[in-house]
């Protein structure tokens, strides 16, 4: 059994999530408690043309361990292709496959949640990779429920993914024609855990501590994984470690804290340089900005604030005033 699933420990992950869990944000989900991290997923094909973009979304850095890298693709034999060139750049904690992405772009070329539909043709993937990566680096996938409400065939995928070698399962409890909408399934991600030997992590709609604790104690999953909460709160993990030790809440953050991160956050993805200069890091910023003021009182006008902003230096005066109104009650600001 992997190392962070032994002597009982249940960890949370960080769930993938192309375009927003990025080497910066995993430094700052890790730094909150996050416990094993997946990168955004990457193309074998990228890989294996060794295109520098997709190379870049493959990085992590040592305090990020346990990391994975996650692939999707169509094809077996090449996907175990590009595993073993990312095992030679980057010795990985592992490889994960994706098995659950439902944009059409993916789906159209047989990846991600397609191969949902072929769990013969899934298996002989799955048996692939990990024939290519023999004992280098242990292979674990990511699945949804099923392709759609007909067809849910997760436990069947679970226990053909289990005989082919993979070591963790990752269960997001929606089909691929929910998409993101309606409520995840815990009852099918149940039944997967119990299918198999092998630890299954659950995933979708955990928002706290709460929903961690009621996922552990209802359901049989070794771990569970958390995606579109920690874009809004990524001190959600340290909420949840705090939770299932103590059975208390932690206090909520203050604003001047969230502040600072949302500052951190936009310094050090302009230091990375993924996105080009201040002004372009800012803009693709836009959407991780509103992500964290959601729910902040006056959080509409904020929004529009923070969307035309294109320096650090005016996300700090918009910070100055806002909690400056904030501290004296006056919610509903036109900055
Ligand atoms: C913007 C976005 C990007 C995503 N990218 C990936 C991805 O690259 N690989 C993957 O396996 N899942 C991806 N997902 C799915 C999440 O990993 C997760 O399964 C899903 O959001 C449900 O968990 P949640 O309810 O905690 O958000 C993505 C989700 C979102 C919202």
């Amino acid at each position: 059994m992997l190392p962070w699933f032994q002597d009982g420990k249940f960890p949370i992950y960080l769930a993938p999530m192309a375009g927003v869990t990025d080497i910066v944000f995993r430094t700052i989900c890790k730094e909150l408690g996050a416990d094993v991290m997946v990168t955004e997923f990457v193309s074998a094909e990228g890989i294996i043309r060794r295109d520098d973009r997709t190379r870049k979304y493959t990085e992590f850095t040592d305090e990020q361990r346990p990391c994975g890298v996650q692939l999707f693709g169509a094809d077996g034999l090449r996907m175990g292709e590009a595993a073993k060139k990312i095992i030679d750049w980057k010795q990985p904690d592992f490889i994960d496959i994706n098995f659950g992405c439902p944009v059409n772009k993916v789906v159209s070329k047989n990846g991600g949640s397609s191969l949902l539909k072929d769990c013969p043709l899934l298996a002989s993937v799955a048996s692939e990779i990990h024939k290519a990566v023999g004992d280098q680096v242990p292979v674990t996938a990511k699945i949804r429920i099923g392709w759609d409400d007909q067809t849910i065939n997760a436990p069947k995928v679970c226990k053909a993914l289990e005989e082919s070698g993979m070591q963790v399962i990752a269960v997001h409890g929606r089909t691929r024609s929910q998409r993101y909408t309606g409520e995840a399934n815990w009852d099918v991600i149940d039944e997967c855990a119990r299918t198999v030997a092998i630890p299954v992590v659950g995933n979708g709609d955990i928002t706290c501590g709460e929903d961690v604790e009621r996922r552990k104690q209802q359901t049989a999953v070794s771990g569970v994984m958390i995606g579109r909460a920690a874009m809004q709160n990524p001190w959600v993990f340290r909420e949840a470690k705090h939770y299932l030790t103590t059975g208390e809440h932690l206090d909520p953050v203050p604003m001047t804290e969230r502040w600072q991160l949302i500052r951190r956050h936009c310094a050090l993805a302009i230091e990375s340089g993924r996105y080009g200069e201040e002004q372009y890091t800012m803009m693709a910023m836009r959407s991780r900005l509103i992500a964290y003021c959601k729910g902040f009182p006056g959080a509409k006008m904020l929004r529009k604030t923070l969307c035309a902003c294109t320096s650090i230096a005016q996300l700090e005066d918009i910070a100055a005033e806002y909690t400056n109104h904030h501290d004296r009650g006056v919610f509903d600001i036109n900055l």
